[in-house]
């Protein structure tokens, strides 16, 4: 058959993302051998600039230490005369035919396949949406658009973006990412749960106590304050990323590993969850904090914040799932920025042994003597399940211990980054870890009525420090369901 290429242009070429993890991820891609042997990548932005100043700018976001990689500075070489620039506003179809010229020379009489990376503000997706489909989409492959959050802030104008999207793009060509379903422990949440035979059956209200899905960063919005103020934390990280754990976490057998059996049993399982109330919700916001000298600035006083925001930038919450498996079961949620330290993990805490013989042992808290299992997303994969043993020696005294994966020490490849394997899924077709339209709706209905009415009422974020471990309101929201943080403890 007839040879096939592939045109990858990002729109937005010279914007944070497509510089921090868009081009370095093409690479990466090229220097593994993944891209396929015919392609060009593009970058597309309205500023003026050549192919070799676009190049100088690209080689800047790369960088050949990780990994040591071998014979790296060649690669590269090769790999920039592969990109090229072109430059034209975001709404203009001429600008966009001129792109399409420009594409057609390098694919030459090849079969044409073009990816568009949308790596710009959500206000100008379907300008340009609608400019590559007319005017730029592909004659004889395929024409898929990757775009990133923030899908709407809110149910209503979520669904008009996909309907906008899907005037000119049918539903199987739009790749919505949400990157921390390309993190490597994520992926792997459901060959843990369904290729051992050990954890599945303990999956369930029976076993399962609570379940904790927790993000923190060290470091507060300085720079994004513009984007993030109408936003928000929970749009930011909850009903997005941590709710995509919570889906794949909870989720039924799906009935193969094809991409639409899996996204099925996603969007039952969040259909199934009941949606947020504001008394199961805690917000909060920092503000400045000086430690050490050093003076660490609050979330309003970052010039593009007004002084009388009320966004938060720390939440919990508690969800239910309201079906035969988790009935009754907490999955608590904890969202953070300028928190004491970076980490995203999910907590599984399991019940109490029944007529535990060693209870003694444990003394009046129970609580500890029960089996914990921590998946920490990062930094520093890790699987550990905490078990009770007897500590050797004569006599009777049980600790806990951790039985543990560590990923560093087990595997010597680094992890590739989320982009990597999200534009190589892209590129082959792979819908799997990409977002369907009615799991976008299902999230945003649980959130949508809570984020309302924080708004409405114009509910104010309790304030914690920069640095410090969050609003204490967090501990008692997961009192009031029988539940401690696990990442709280001395020994995590
Ligand atoms: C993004 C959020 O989606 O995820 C950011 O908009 C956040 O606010 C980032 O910092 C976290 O991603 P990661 O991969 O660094 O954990």
């Amino acid at each position: 058959g007839r040879e096939s290429t592939v045109s990858i242009t990002v729109v937005g070429a010279s914007g944070d993302l497509a510089k921090k993890k868009i081009f370095p991820a093409l690479f990466a891609l090229y220097y593994e051998g993944f891209l396929p042997k015919h392609f060009t990548i593009f970058g597309y932005a309205r500023s003026k600039m050549t192919d070799v100043e676009l190049r100088e700018m690209v080689s800047r976001t790369l960088n050949c230490r990780i990994d040591q990689r071998e014979n790296c500075d060649a690669k590269m070489e090769e790999f920039l005369k592969r990109c090229f620039y072109h430059s034209g506003q975001y709404d203009s179809e001429a600008h966009f035919v001129e792109l399409d010229k420009k594409l057609k020379q390098h694919e030459g009489s090849r079969i044409s396949n073009r990816l568009y990376y949308l790596s710009i503000p959500p206000n100008i997706f379907l300008d340009v949406v609608k400019c590559t489909s007319l005017a730029a989409s592909s004659e004889n492959g395929w024409t898929r658009v990757i775009v990133e959050k923030p899908f709407g802030r809110d149910a209503e104008s979520s669904a008009a973006l996909t309907r906008g999207l899907k005037q000119y793009l049918h539903e199987d060509q739009i790749f919505r990412i949400d990157h921390y379903l390309g993190k490597e422990l994520v992926e792997n949440l459901s060959v843990l749960r369904f290729s051992n035979l050990v954890f599945e059956p303990l999956w369930s209200r029976q076993y399962i106590r609570n379940v904790q899905i927790i993000f923190s960063e060290d470091f507060g919005t300085e720079g994004r304050g513009g984007y993030f103020d109408s936003y928000g934390i929970i749009r930011d990280i909850m009903q997005n990323h941590l709710l995509q754990i919570v889906a794949l976490f909870a989720m039924e057998t799906p009935t193969s590993l094809e991409a639409e059996d899996i996204r099925n049993e996603k969007v039952k399982v969040l259909r199934s969850m009941k949606t947020l109330e504001i008394d199961d919700v805690v917000i909060g916001q920092y503000k400045s904090h000086t430690r050490g000298g050093v003076a660490y600035p609050g979330y309003t006083d970052d010039k593009t914040v007004p002084n009388d925001s009320l966004t938060p930038t720390f939440a919990a919450a508690a969800l239910f799932i309201n079906n035969a498996r988790w009935d009754g079961v907490p999955f608590l949620m904890k969202a953070g920025k300028a928190l004491h330290t970076k980490r995203a993990e999910i907590r599984v805490q399991f019940r109490h042994v029944p007529g535990n013989l060693y209870k003694k042992c444990f003394g009046t808290d129970l609580d500890r003597a029960t089996n914990e299992l921590v998946i920490r997303v990062q930094p520093d994969e890790a699987i550990y399940l905490k078990i009770n043993n007897k500590i050797p020696g004569l006599g009777m005294r049980l600790d806990r211990s951790n039985l543990n994966l560590h990923y560093a020490a087990r595997y010597s490849k680094e992890i590739p980054c989320a982009y990597e394997r999200l534009l190589l899924d892209a590129i082959e077709g792979e819908r799997r870890l990409f977002i369907r339209s009615d799991e976008l709706d299902a999230a945003w209905a649980l959130f949508t009525p809570l984020l309302k009415e924080l708004e409405e009422k114009r509910i104010a974020p309790e304030l914690y420090p920069y640095g410090s471990r969050g609003p204490v309101g967090a501990h008692y929201l997961a009192a009031k369901y029988n539940v401690r943080w696990g990442d709280l403890g001395a020994e995590h």
